[in-house]
């Protein structure tokens, strides 16, 4: 089984109509969906998910972009699941990210970023909780 990140397709690639090709690339990559849900956050709902940025001043942006569509949450299974799933995506700021990862692919901007990976196995619990119920069977 291995062990689980949290991943979310944010608006900017669900709107452009590449989520399919994103969850291509995921499934290529080795990783195994357990958990897929479309939702969409209230601007007040992803502030809470972005908590930890809120000192920073991109946040109001952040959560006015994050509630401006519809956003596709993961949990996704692999062995080194966080690390590896990092690599995938690329850099936060697209112009960085390397060639052949999903951001340099899809990302508009360094907000507007197509995807959004968890930076360690406990952050990634904390997310998935968010969105997935504990009582849920993955
Ligand atoms: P993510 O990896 O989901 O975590 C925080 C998000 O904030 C990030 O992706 C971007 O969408 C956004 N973000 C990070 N840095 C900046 C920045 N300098 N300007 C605007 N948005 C940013």
């Amino acid at each position: 089984a291995g062990n689980r990140t949290f991943s979310m397709i944010k608006p900017d690639a669900v709107q452009a109509g590449n989520t399919g090709a994103i969850l291509k690339m995921i499934e290529e990559a080795g990783f195994r969906i357990s958990a897929m849900r479309m939702t969409k956050l209230s601007k007040q709902r992803a502030g809470q998910f972005y908590a930890v940025h809120k000192e920073r001043p991109f946040y109001n942006d952040l959560c006015e972009y994050m509630s401006s569509g519809h956003i596709v949450a993961l949990i996704l299974e692999k062995e080194n699941a966080v690390a590896d799933f990092r690599k995938l995506i690329g850099a936060t700021d697209p112009a960085k990210a390397e060639e052949g990862t999903i951001r340099k692919l899809f990302a508009k901007s360094i907000e507007a970023n197509a995807i959004h990976g968890s930076d360690s196995d406990e952050n990634a619990e904390i997310e998935a909780a968010f969105f997935f119920s504990k009582m849920q069977q993955y």
